[in-house]
């Protein structure tokens, strides 16, 4: 079999889209301007390059874009007392600290400083609570955007068995509850699993999250399966220069798979775009008005 291949830069460019109209409709008949603050510590260069691309994408959405700049040196009682004056501010339904956080600052404490309602990352403890036992908070964006592309490949999820590889909590974990919640049969692997060849051997999805360069073989791929690669690795060529691989090997996984995502193209664009989505549903629960569809 060869896999087609999932789009994820054009599946982001019609969920802004999607947005963008959502945005239109609360501007013009609810007089709301959704509003994402992000706050970035430090000159990370990865981080400058995310925060200025979150920027210009909310500023195209039509929304309003609330950039911090903080030196690395900042305090963590400064960087609170900041996240707590956004979430006293009207204007900002969304707030994003930009992770990772100098080593100096207790990053946990940060994000549970964030009003649950606001944080559009989903990384609050309410929040991954909430989306254990099926309520309904804000979902981590890289996580959704997956599902998204999952569901407009398959339909419906429902009975199918998923493997994620990798347990954090920004990707793996909320990853594998947003399968369990579509009623797959859910595996989390991760570095000590035994046998892993044979585990992701059994999954009719494959999501692979765990930030190491093509560690999972195109070998082990199931005839048919569909394969959501989260990985962005940064690896060098044997002619000095540099290229971007996921966490798969493509070549050969696409030969097994129906479905891959592509890595750069992939899921990287969605997050972004559902980042969006997620600052809009934050509005509106804010305001009490019902989501534009
Ligand atoms: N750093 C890399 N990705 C992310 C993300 O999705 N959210 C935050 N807050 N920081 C990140």
């Amino acid at each position: 079999m060869t896999a087609s291949i999932i789009d994820g830069k054009a599946f982001a460019a019609n969920l802004k889209e999607k947005v963008a109209q959502k945005v239109h409709i609360l501007k013009t008949e609810h007089g709301l301007t959704p509003g994402l603050a992000v706050v970035l510590v430090g000159e990370d260069p990865a981080s400058q390059v995310y925060v200025r691309n979150k920027n210009k994408s909310t500023v195209a959405a039509g929304m309003n874009s609330f950039e911090y700049l903080m030196n690395d040196d900042v305090s963590e009682e400064e960087l609170i007392k900041k996240v707590e004056e956004l979430n006293a501010d009207p204007a900002v339904h969304g707030i994003l600290v930009q992770l990772p956080l100098p080593k100096h600052i207790n990053e946990a404490a940060v994000i549970e400083t964030i009003a649950p309602q606001k944080d559009v990352d989903g990384f609050h403890v309410i929040n991954s609570g909430l989306l254990a036992t099926g309520g309904k908070g804000m979902v981590p964006c890289t996580p959704l955007g997956c599902i998204m592309m999952l569901k407009d490949r398959l339909g419906s999820l429902s009975g199918l068995d998923a493997v994620v590889v990798g347990r954090s909590n920004i990707v793996g974990k909320p990853m594998a509850q947003l399968l369990l919640n579509e009623s797959c049969t859910v595996t989390i692997a991760h570095s000590r699993t035994r046998n892993l060849p044979e585990v992701v051997g059994r999954a009719d999805i494959v999501v692979a999250a765990v930030g190491v360069p093509e560690l999972v073989k195109g070998a082990w791929i199931k005839e048919g399966a569909v394969v959501i690669d989260v990985g962005i690795n940064r690896i060098e060529k044997e002619d000095g220069k540099t290229k971007l691989v996921g966490d798969v090997e493509f070549d050969k996984a696409a030969k097994r798979a129906s479905a891959i995502t592509p890595v750069p193209g992939g899921v990287g664009p969605m997050t972004i775009a559902v980042l969006l989505q997620n600052t809009v549903t934050a509005a509106c629960r804010q305001m009490g008005i019902d989501e534009p569809v």
